[in-house]
């Protein structure tokens, strides 16, 4: 029975052939079991041999056991080590990497520059109402700015009434925003996506504006000039920059100006600082005193400046890229080329 049995346990092949054996062996109806229960039918002087014999058998039997069970796990453990295993001196396939987009970059360069200046990032919903866009900016329904923006209207359930939703047009919402949340005196930029339904070389219909604002006692159209040629030069890189300024007229602002940096297009290449062409690149003014009032700031204490710049045109001009709308074709190669590696 001993042979049979370590035999059997030392040609088991996995763990659940060792079980079976188990049973068969030492479980409670297992052969030595049985054996161990005719005990009571022996005589005294036969049970004082064959006791201690079945016991010792018993634990023999189970200490095999035990011992193959763990030679199995080990030999499981090697099987597994020699399939699975990793050399970590080969040399890594290539991966392919993303980049940043240039608008991004443009984005976190331009809040950068602001950031020296002191101004603080504010956000504002690309999906606003009318109040904010229009109404709260001193544009009232009527007015012909608001026919000029080429608005995208969102639709509302049918039956719905009330005046729709919209995508706003410019960062200036942000203004309001940003005065009503924090009161004044207040310096910020606020950088975002707008939405206009235009579409030509220089136009696509989801553009990037960044807005400035500043207000306090005896913030003057001064400071927004000088605040703007700091940037354009810290944007560009240069010491000098021709800017234009154009006066304008935004019902927001009072007086206004818009702003064009001196470029050339010379065989579709785009250069800044030299020729006689511009381009615009912003618009801007001191905030008229309605808008001041409504988004909750006294105008006889309170006066400032704001800005809206087209972040896809400082991007057109800083890379020479003569076409907008190649920003938004997520033509790979051209990503690859324009974007910058993280
Ligand atoms: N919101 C204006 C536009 O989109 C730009 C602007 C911003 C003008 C702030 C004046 C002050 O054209």
């Amino acid at each position: 029975l001993r042979d049979k049995y370590l035999t059997l346990i030392n040609d088991a092949g996995d763990e659940a052939a060792l079980e079976e054996l188990r049973v068969q062996a030492v479980g409670k109806k297992g052969e030595i079991s049985l054996q161990m229960r005719s005990l009571g039918k022996m005589s005294p002087e036969e049970r004082q041999v064959a006791g201690p014999a079945l016991n010792a058998l018993k634990d023999e039997i189970n200490a095999a056991l035990a011992a193959k069970k763990s030679a199995l796990a080990d030999a499981a453990l090697d099987a597994r080590l020699a399939t699975e295993w990793l050399d970590v001196t080969l040399p890594a396939r290539p991966q392919r990497q993303g980049s940043i987009h240039p608008i991004s970059q443009v984005t976190e360069e331009v809040s950068a520059i602001f950031a020296d200046m002191g101004f603080a990032v504010a956000e504002g919903p690309q999906i606003d109402t009318d109040w904010y866009v229009f109404d709260a900016l001193n544009i009232p329904s009527h007015h012909p700015a608001r026919a000029e923006m080429d608005t995208f209207y969102m639709s509302r359930a049918e039956g719905d009434d009330r005046a729709p939703h919209i995508l706003r047009t410019h960062t200036s919402p942000v203004q309001i925003r940003s005065m009503e949340k924090q009161g004044a005196p207040i310096r910020i930029i606020a950088p975002g996506r707008v939405y206009r339904a235009d579409y030509d070389q220089t136009h696509t219909p989801m553009f990037h504006q960044v807005e400035g604002l500043c207000i306090g006692k005896d913030v003057s159209m001064a400071n927004l000039k000088w605040c703007l040629e700091e940037f354009v030069k810290a944007f560009f890189e240069v010491d000098h920059v021709e800017l234009r300024f154009r006066a304008s007229h935004f019902p927001f602002t009072e007086p206004s100006a818009e702003v064009d940096i001196q470029c050339s297009w010379e065989n579709g290449v785009l250069k800044v600082g030299e020729g006689d062409d511009w381009m615009e690149i912003l618009g801007s003014g001191m905030v008229h005193p309605k808008v001041l009032e409504n988004a909750g700031v006294d105008p006889k204490e309170y006066q400032g400046f704001a800005f809206g710049i087209g972040i896809d045109r400082l991007a057109m001009l800083k890379y020479g890229i003569p076409d907008l709308r190649a920003f938004f074709d997520s033509d790979l190669r051209w990503l690859k080329h324009y974007g910058f590696t993280p």
